[in-house]
């Protein structure tokens, strides 16, 4: 059957399953990728990530080495994933969203571990909010767009504004 205009249905079916590596990319050597992942231009992935099936991570992104992503999960332009960064599978990353792994910073001072942050499944997370270190947000949790998230964000709970509050708690379908 004729999908768009003389590319196959079989055709699309291979597509999904190779993954995509943009020629501008940067994917260093032990970096693992799942099938059907598309990672476009100026992504820079170190080599001890590792990254599920079916994601689509677009340009300018930047995932460092103890990070975990899972399946079909979306990260728009412009996030950086730190160490100890674990995004489960059906996540929203949207664009400019910041992650973070150390509480207090100072310059040339390291923690003996990074601190983790924890996305699970379904969540959504809107653009340039941004994520203290050491928080979960839960499964299908729904982050507006410029929240500073400071707390844990139970399961289905939609919160927003800074630092970010419980407006809503969706219906289990959405
Ligand atoms: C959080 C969100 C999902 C809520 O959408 P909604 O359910 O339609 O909610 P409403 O627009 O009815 O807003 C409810 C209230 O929350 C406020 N609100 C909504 N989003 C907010 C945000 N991001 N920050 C602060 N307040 C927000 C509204 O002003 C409104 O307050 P009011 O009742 O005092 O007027 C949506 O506003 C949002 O931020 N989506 C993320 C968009 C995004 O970043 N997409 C990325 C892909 S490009």
């Amino acid at each position: 059957m004729s999908y768009k205009s003389g590319v196959t249905r079989e055709f699309m079916d291979i597509r999904k399953k190779e993954k995509f590596i943009h020629s501008h990319a940067i994917v260093e050597k032990g970096a693992k990728i799942g099938e059907g992942t598309e990672v476009w231009a100026f992504v820079h992935i170190l080599g001890g990530a590792k990254i599920g099936a079916g994601c689509n991570i677009c340009d300018h992104v930047f995932i460092e080495n103890d990070v975990i992503i899972g399946n079909r999960v979306t990260i728009k332009s412009g996030v950086q994933l730190w160490d100890g960064v674990r995004i489960k599978d059906d996540v929203f990353i949207g664009p400019n969203v910041t992650f973070t792994n150390d509480k207090f910073p100072r310059s040339k001072q390291y923690p003996s571990r990074f601190l983790e942050t924890i996305v699970k499944n379904g969540a959504s997370i809107g653009a340039n909010a941004t994520i203290l270190p050491n928080i979960t947000i839960g499964e299908k949790a729904m982050i507006g767009a410029g929240s500073v998230v400071t707390h844990n964000v139970p399961d289905y709970a939609m919160v927003v504004g800074n630092p970010s509050r419980l407006i809503r708690i969706l219906k289990k379908k959405k």
